[in-house]
């Protein structure tokens, strides 16, 4: 048994869902998260034309579905008709209709091929028989800049998740973008915030963070770069929250550094590798 009792294992976050098993940001992603044993879900938001959040990581849909278009111009009606699935290895997974070849052909899995709203994945994590949070990143620039926070905000209130609580899911929302947190921190105050840095600019370089921000959200090339840069935040309270982090000596970085979270596409195998570690009391 690990002696280790100081160190506390760092939060698994499932990006985009269990995204290497299943097709990012869909239902069945997400599923797969919290049967793989994720701490929380990381999930992109973006506002449809007719003002519905929905979960989709790119600017357009053409990546991850078998439709074109920019999300923001396109009604939600437009991408409930798309298969968002298709595209990923092992889409051709489908669930049998009564097991009985009269009963025609398979039906299409839709939790695997359809658009995930932030609703549905709130009622999720909501229904969920244990505490599973919420790692929510605002997508800027966007048109709808302002909108966004204002929806989401509206939204995590109508689930009451605006504040944290021991037994339910707690909500944090992540941005590269240090004017979308601004609006958050003014629409919601109680909800935490994370600042993403695709790379160390000078700015904060040494550790500080924007007012009220109290979490690093630094890529994993930062921290492969600038492993001091975990404990230059700590240096002011901060805590460090570690993407996309999928590679067994990227886990092993973040372990060594203590890093507070870890975002990764395949949460089962970085838990496993956690507990083959050693480092944390069972
Ligand atoms: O969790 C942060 C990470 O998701 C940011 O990058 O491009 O995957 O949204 P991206
Ligand atoms: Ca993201």
């Amino acid at each position: 048994m690990s002696t280790r009792l100081t160190l506390r294992s760092p939060q698994v976050v499932a990006h985009r869902g269990s995204s290497e098993a299943a097709p990012e940001h869909t239902l069945a992603a997400y599923q797969q998260a919290i049967r793989d044993g994720a701490g929380a879900l990381e999930c992109d938001v973006r506002l449809t034309s007719d003002g519905v959040l929905v979960c989709v990581h790119d600017r357009r849909v053409d990546r991850t579905s078998n439709g074109r278009g920019v999300v923001s111009a396109l009604e939600y009606a437009d991408l409930a008709e798309l298969d968002f699935g298709s595209w990923h290895a092992g889409h051709g997974r489908t669930h049998e209709v009564g097991g009985d070849p009269q009963n025609g052909p398979e039906e299409p899995d839709w939790d695997r091929r359809s658009v995930l709203t932030l609703e549905r994945l709130l009622r999720l994590v909501s229904d969920s028989p244990r505490r599973v949070d919420l790692a929510i990143e605002t997508k800027h620039p966007t048109r709808y800049a302002g909108h966004v926070e204002r929806a989401l905000v509206e939204l995590l209130d109508a689930y009451g998740l605006t504040d944290a609580g021991p037994d339910r899911p707690n909500v944090r929302v992540m941005s590269f973008s240090a004017l979308g947190l601004r609006r958050m921190h003014a629409l919601a105050p109680k909800i935490p915030t994370v600042l993403l840095l695709e790379r160390l600019g000078s700015r904060y370089r040494n550790g500080t963070l924007p007012h009220r921000v109290r979490i690093a959200g630094p890529s994993i090339t930062v921290l492969r770069r600038h492993p001091q840069y975990v404990e230059r935040v700590r240096s002011w309270n901060g805590s460090v929250h570690v993407w996309t982090v999928n590679d067994p000596a990227d886990i092993d970085l973040c372990l060594a550094l203590g890093v507070d979270a870890v975002i990764t596409d395949r949460p089962r195998f970085v838990l496993t590798r956690i507990g083959d570690s050693g480092l944390f009391a069972v």
